[in-house]
Order: C-alpha cells, then structure tokens, then sequence
C-alpha cells in the first residue's frame, strides 16, 4: 500500500509514520506538510532517511499539488490541521482554511482519482461537551470552538463526500492524545516542561473539566484497524477509557516532576470552554477489535521522563514562541 499523510510532521500524524513503516515491511508513505509552526522535522529523524518515505512541503489548500500526490497513492489520512483551541480564540481564519478548505480540497482529489480509502482524522470535540454519560458516534454535533467547529466542518465535509459522491471515506473522532513529540502549548507538553524550568502551570477556571486522555500509539494503532478493516461511510470513536480532572493531571505531573504545588497558576477560564468530554468506544472495539492500553500513570510517567530527557526537541520551540504566543496568551 502507498499512503498518502497529511500533517505528518505534527505530533500525531509523526508517530503514525512511525508506526506504519516499522509494522508494514513494504508500505510507502508521502508525507505532505505544510510545516506551520506545529509542523516539526525534527518528529522524523529516524525514518527522514528510509527509502519507503518521503516528505513533501505543501499546503493541502493547494489544489495543483494535490492533484499531483493524490494519484500516486492507495488511500488519504489527513490529520493535517491547525489544532489548538487556544489559537482558534485568537484568530480563526486559518483554522477553517486548513480544516474546512484543505479537507475540501482533499476530498476533490480522492473522487477525481477514485482513491480507494480517504480517512478524516476528526476529533470528540466535535460532539461539544457532555455532563454525563458518553457521545457515541450516532451522538448530534455541537461544536463549542472555532477550532472543533472547523473540525466539524471538515468532518461533515468528507460525510458528505461519501453519501453524494462514494467516495470511500472514513472517519475517527479520538479523544485528547499525549505523548512524545506534542508541541508545547498542549496543556500536558506545556505543563510538563514548566515544571521541569520552574515555571509556572497556568490552570484554567477552577481544574475540574474533564479530558479522556489517549496514548497517542493507541489512537495510531485505531487509526490502523479503520485504514485495514473499517467500513467505508463509517464514522468510530477512538478514546483512551482515562477521564480525569485537569486538577488530577497537574497533581500526576507535578508529582512525576518532582515538583511542589506552588507552581500552579490559577488565571482566569478559557472562553466557551468544554467542561468534559467522554466517547462511547463499544463501536469500534465490538467491530475492528480495539484495545487501548490500561496503564495511564505509567505512559503519563514514561511521557514525563520522555520531556526530561529530549530538552533538544521542546526548548528551541519554547525559546521560539514564548516572547510571543506564551506571553500573550498566559501573562507569564
Ligand atoms: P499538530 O498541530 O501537532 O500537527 C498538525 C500538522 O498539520 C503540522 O505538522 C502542520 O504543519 C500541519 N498542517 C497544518 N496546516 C496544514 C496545511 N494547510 N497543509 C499541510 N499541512 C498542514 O496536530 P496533532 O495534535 O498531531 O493533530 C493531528 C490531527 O488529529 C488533527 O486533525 C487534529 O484535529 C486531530 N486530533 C488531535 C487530537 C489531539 O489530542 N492532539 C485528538 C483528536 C484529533
Ligand atoms: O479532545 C481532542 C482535542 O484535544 C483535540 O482535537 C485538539 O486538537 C487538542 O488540542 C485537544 O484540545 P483541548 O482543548 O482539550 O486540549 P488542551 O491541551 O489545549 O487543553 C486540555 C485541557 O487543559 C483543557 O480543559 C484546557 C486545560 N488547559 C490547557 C492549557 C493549554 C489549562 O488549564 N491550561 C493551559 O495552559
């Protein structure tokens, strides 16, 4: 199989490269990324130099290059996003060109071709949030941000595709992913290493939203199953089964840190902000067998100790963006 990833030198979009070329022996893989300031080729090292891969830098909105990668491929994982919620606060404009245009532009290319397989890598966001209980994938949608509306969009989007044109599309909706390479502005990466510089934590409202927390190898290894054996039109939740209070997170990471609670900031909530999220996963485990891994603390921790030791890959990206982003958007 050749595959064709979009937003491949992100956090999520590069451990799944990963995982694809070590697991299937003769898979080729296109890398197509923009490089935004999420994007980071510092993610593939390992594989830069593997023959079955290749890297691209292009924009999904650019319709010309994709008529030309597209062809070239047996299926479409588009994890190519503008993704931080925060961001979207500030400024959406590029948040819906990416996530709602770029999806568009994908999709065009997929039905010109007749790719065989097109996967929208959405996310639970979309289901807006939720007191009791878990969406399942049948759940309304009711997107609370800019960023989950324009994921939305892009979800409804390649729906839509599907039931109008046939194209063979596929849909995830994962919950929070952590782990090694997660740009330093998601609440884990970030709170992380200001716990290691002693820096403070900036907790939003009163830490009691609750985020299910995915290992990102997990949601790889879901993405996997849909890729090989889920069933076109069809839409699966992929969660990690580890609700958990933000207050319960920073005490773990403050804990695995080896750090004092006074580090924590309380400043004031995020607009709009989701107080829980929580996916009904019996779908996708009953129909491709998936199984996320048990051992939260321990991956939490092994995330943790993986931040300690990797300084070379989070500071340059802090010292980058912290006179800018960081200090706007914290105060600190
Ligand atoms: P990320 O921000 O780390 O990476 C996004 C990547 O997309 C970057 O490499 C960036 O350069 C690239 N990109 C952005 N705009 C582009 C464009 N116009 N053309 C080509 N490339 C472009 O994001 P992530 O956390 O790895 O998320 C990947 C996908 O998974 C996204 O679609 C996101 O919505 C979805 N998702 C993320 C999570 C999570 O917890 N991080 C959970 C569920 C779903
Ligand atoms: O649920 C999946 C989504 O998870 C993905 O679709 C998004 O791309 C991804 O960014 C993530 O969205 P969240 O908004 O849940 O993640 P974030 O890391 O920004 O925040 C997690 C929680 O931590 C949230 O309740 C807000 C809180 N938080 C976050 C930051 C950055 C803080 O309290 N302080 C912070 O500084």
């Amino acid at each position: 199989m050749k595959l064709l990833v979009t937003g491949g030198a992100g956090f999520i979009g590069s451990n799944f490269i990963r995982h694809i070329l070590n697991k299937y022996k003769t898979y080729k893989i296109i890398n197509l990324d923009k490089l935004t300031y999420a994007g980071n080729l510092d993610n593939l090292l390992d594989v830069a130099s593997n023959r079955r891969y290749k890297f691209v830098k292009g924009d999904i909105c650019d319709a010309k290059l994709v008529d030309k990668l597209v062809p070239q491929v047996d299926a479409i994982i588009n994890f190519a996003a503008e993704t931080h919620v925060d961001r979207s606060i500030m400024e959406s404009g590029s948040f819906i060109k990416t996530d709602v245009f770029g999806t568009h532009t994908l999709l065009e290319a997929a039905k010109k071709h007749k790719t065989a397989r097109y996967i929208q890598i959405s996310t639970d966001e979309v289901y807006g949030s939720i007191q009791k209980g878990s969406f399942t994938e049948k759940s309304t949608l009711s997107p609370n941000s800019p960023y989950s509306s324009s994921k939305a969009g892009g979800d409804l989007l390649a729906r839509s595709y599907f039931v109008t044109h046939k194209v063979p599309v596929l849909i995830t909706r994962a919950s929070n992913n952590f782990g090694p390479f997660q740009y330093p502005e998601k609440v884990i990466p970030l709170f992380v290493t200001n716990a290691l510089e002693d820096k403070q934590l900036p907790l939003y409202g009163d830490g009691k939203n609750v985020r299910d927390w995915l290992y990102v190898t997990d949601h790889c290894k879901g993405v996997d199953l849909v890729l090989h054996k889920g069933k076109d039109g069809e839409i699966y939740n992929i969660g990690g089964g580890n609700e958990i209070t933000n207050l319960e997170l920073t005490s773990l990471i403050l804990e695995y840190t080896g750090k004092g609670k006074e580090l924590i900031k309380r400043v004031a909530d995020r607009p709009g902000h989701d107080r829980r999220y929580s996916l009904n996963c019996a779908k996708i485990k009953r129909e491709l067998g998936y199984a996320p891994s048990t051992n939260f603390k321990q991956l939490l921790k092994s995330t943790v100790d993986w931040y300690a030791a990797n300084l070379w890959w989070w500071k340059k990206l802090k010292d980058r963006d912290f006179g800018s982003y960081y200090k706007k958007q914290y105060k600190i």
